[in-house]
């Protein structure tokens, strides 16, 4: 099989890596891919993922049987869409179906219309009546942007005069104004073909910057699989009351969705709540949930964009695993790029995996160019023992320019810890 990655971050190395591993890939492209995913690819084609004319010239150049879609933007842009129509397998959804992540109105509509287990809400359009709704709901209160925000746009408002500020700021931008939910949070990974869905993992990620899960958001410091807290029952219950009913519905309008479903959910006293839908593995769960996966990925990959669900199991590795991202100073706000980065294969004697996202080559040296730089991974037979491990093998790595939380799992190696 010739497998096509697109993307290039943490996540694409991770998902590479993985399928290069599959006895039935025989060939590896990544566009654009990085440094790291260079290691298993057999090419890097430097072409923008969004172009799909650009993405389907690569796939006929190098007779592509399976497209892995690895970023949203893509997939909200109908690069799957325009695929499919090729005839060209695609593990990824369609631009209507990518709404689930695109829009949150969308996702709560159809979570009204499925009765599916959500914070209430309501949509607005205008100042007034953002502000009319803060009345009904009272604080706290959360205020989301309706539209594609990279993780920002959410302000969860523990007064009236911050979800005020939240409104004012807005203007009369779309919004959805929600019920705030108490309890822990877990993601939720599922393979979706239509009708048929399958539950892959769970984890957790840290998403603040800083240690004690403090400051500004990121798109993730840190994250481990499996999370203890979605217990068997809960994942069941999660499955059966929102990712069925999900792709149930989606199917139902004509709109079905294929390929990686993330739920965000709340785990409350009344069981588990969505809070989002993302239509696509999680940057960093998808490097701790890629060293689990037993058997040949790249198959489950390709059953699942032909909707060839029934004979499809997957069986997860009884590990633990952890990833600790490492951020160009700076990051969130304006990283600084350039700093040289050495250490990898050390880092990587005793088992780890480093995994690259916003990395570059220059002069022959690996540099940093981005944000979030690295996710260095590790597995053990306790979620101490993958902590552990991966820690000494960030000890190895020497990259002064950047930093990394020291306290990645902290509530759940806490838990453990009793
Ligand atoms: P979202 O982009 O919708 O996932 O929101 C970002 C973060 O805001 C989530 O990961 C939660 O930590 C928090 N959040 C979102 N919605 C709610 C809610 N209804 N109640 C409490 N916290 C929420
Ligand atoms: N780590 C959160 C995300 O990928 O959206």
């Amino acid at each position: 099989m010739h497998i096509l990655v697109l993307g290039s971050g943490g996540r694409e190395d991770a998902l590479s890596w993985r399928l290069s591993q599959s006895p039935s890939c025989d060939k590896l492209v990544c566009a654009p891919g990085n440094p790291g995913m260079a290691r298993w690819a057999d090419r890097l084609a430097a072409i923008d993922p969004c172009d799909a004319d650009a993405v389907i010239a690569l796939a006929r150049e190098e007779a592509i049987d399976l497209v892995v879609v690895g970023p949203e933007a893509p997939l909200v842009a109908g690069v799957a869409d325009r695929l499919r129509d090729e005839g060209i397998a695609t593990l990824g959804p369609s631009a209507a179906a990518a709404q689930l992540e695109g829009s949150k109105g969308f996702t709560k509509d159809l979570c009204a219309r499925a009765n599916i287990p959500t914070a209430g809400y309501e949509r607005t359009a205008s100042q007034a009546a953002a502000l009319a709704a803060l009345d009904r709901f009272g604080a706290p209160v959360v205020v989301k942007a309706d539209g594609l925000a990279a993780g920002k746009g959410v302000t969860v408002a523990m007064t009236r005069e911050e979800a005020e500020e939240a409104i004012r700021e807005a203007g009369d931008a779309p919004l959805v104004i929600e019920e705030f939910l108490e309890g822990e949070e877990a993601s939720l990974f599922a393979f979706v073909a239509g009708r048929e869905v399958r539950f892959i993992a769970s984890a957790q990620d840290h998403k603040r910057v800083g240690e004690g899960d403090t400051g500004p958001n990121t798109g993730g410091m840190g994250a481990y699989s499996p999370a203890p807290v979605l217990t068997d029952a809960l994942r069941d219950r999660a499955m059966d009351e929102i990712v069925r009913p999900t792709a149930e519905t989606l199917a139902d309008e004509g709109t079905p969705f294929n390929g990686i479903l993330y739920a965000g959910l709340m785990l409350t006293a009344d069981g588990p709540k969505l809070i989002e839908y993302n239509v696509r593995f999680g940057d960093p769960e998808c490097q701790v949930v890629m060293p689990r996966i037993e058997g040949d990925f790249a198959e489950m990959c390709l059953a699942v964009a032909e909707g060839e669900l029934a004979d499809l199991e997957i069986l997860l590795e009884d590990a633990h695993v952890m990833t600790v991202v490492v951020a160009a100073d700076g990051y969130p706000g304006t990283p600084r790029t350039g700093g040289a980065i050495s250490g990898i294969e050390e880092a990587e004697e005793d088992g780890a995996i480093v995994f690259q996202a916003g990395t570059a080559e220059k002069d022959g040296e690996l540099v940093a160019s981005g944000g979030r730089v690295l996710a260095v991974t590790a597995a053990g037979g306790t979620l101490a023992e993958a902590r552990d491990a991966a820690y000494a093998a960030l000890g190895k790595i020497d990259y002064v320019d950047g930093f990394a939380r020291r306290d990645i799992g902290w509530r759940e190696l806490e838990r453990a810890a009793g």
